[in-house]
């Protein structure tokens, strides 16, 4: 017999395939009386949905979740762990392509790539202007990462090959730091000194808007902010204030609280803001390797075995 299992969305066609003769997949409809739920083992929560205690006893014969992604900030660890449930994810198979992600939209922001593409394909496009979109120079500045953890530690050292000064953010000092030629600082002396700031930290209820109105007007008119973590970390109506009143230069965000945004948000309205569709690991190598470890845990869970990568 195959082992009931329920996902959130379709899954992609490798994972499929990977749990094809092994796993009968079904599609819950996000409802606490799915009339499927009190017959699924696994559970692959795979589109981010928020996962209660209550969801999890709608389903009796559960015995894990297995999550694709780092972050497991939209289900309940604790619910999951008065359960004796654990939850799988994928760490380790993020943290270079989100620290390349935070490099191309570092430079986006920095160099007006999106309003250059913008004119160049547009009708006004009838001679090369020296005058217009003059960014501020990405080498040679001073970024400021925010969460110096896997990722953070990757965007570190790229840094070095634009010759940055890096400063860093963290709970406590990181002892990889020194490697990586990055200084600790307090919240508010990197926000001071950075000409982009970084954000690379879990969303916990400690980060939940650590970047607000006093943090935002520390920041100098000429930085960026750029955000690769959770939506959450960054309060949403002091962003667009901030950037209203052009508080700072700009703010790109790969992340949203909610996400996606309303559409009428007005976030999406301002020239000095881009938001990206969360972005940050989509590569086919690295969807592959999520997929690959969010099996392995899920099998490791069902056959009672630990797992690969536990979060709880
Ligand atoms: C992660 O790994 O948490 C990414 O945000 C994709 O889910």
């Amino acid at each position: 017999m195959p082992y009931q299992i329920l996902t959130d969305s379709a899954l992609p066609p490798e994972m499929e395939e990977m749990l094809a003769g092994i796993c009968e997949v079904h599609v819950w409809d996000l409802t606490e009386d799915d009339p499927i739920l009190p017959s699924i083992e696994g559970f692959i929560t795979y589109g981010h949905p928020v996962v209660l205690g209550s969801h999890m006893d709608k389903m009796p014969n559960l015995r894990c979740l297995s999550n694709f992604g780092v972050g497991v900030d939209h289900i309940n660890l604790e619910d999951a762990r008065a359960r004796s449930l654990p939850v799988g994810f994928t760490p380790g198979f993020v943290n270079g392509v989100t620290a390349d992600m935070a490099f191309a939209m570092l430079m986006t922001i920095g160099r007006n790539i999106i309003q250059g593409w913008r004119h160049a394909h547009g009708p006004d496009y009838l001679a090369y202007d020296a005058n217009i979109l003059h960014g501020h120079e990405v080498y040679g500045s001073t970024l400021g990462i925010i969460g110096m953890g896997r990722v953070g530690r990757e965007i570190a050292r790229r840094a070095s090959g634009f010759d940055m000064t890096v400063l860093y953010h963290n709970r406590n000092p990181s002892p990889h730091a020194a490697g990586l030629n990055a200084s600790y600082r307090s919240l508010e002396a990197l926000l001071d000194e950075a000409d982009f700031v970084v954000l690379s930290v879990p969303m916990s209820p400690q980060t939940r808007h650590l970047i607000g109105a006093v943090q935002l007007a520390r920041m100098k008119e000429t930085a960026y902010l750029v955000n690769v973590a959770r939506g959450g970390v960054v309060d949403h109506v002091a962003l667009v204030d901030a950037l209203q009143r052009n508080l700072i230069a700009g703010a790109i965000m790969d992340v949203t609280d909610p996400e996606p945004l309303p559409r009428d948000h007005p976030l999406l309205r301002l020239d000095n803001c881009v938001i990206l569709p969360h972005l940050g690991s989509a590569t086919y190598q690295s969807r592959f390797r999520m997929s690959r470890r969010t099996v392995d845990n899920l099998l490791a869970g069902l056959r009672g075995q630990e797992m690969p990568s536990r979060a709880a």
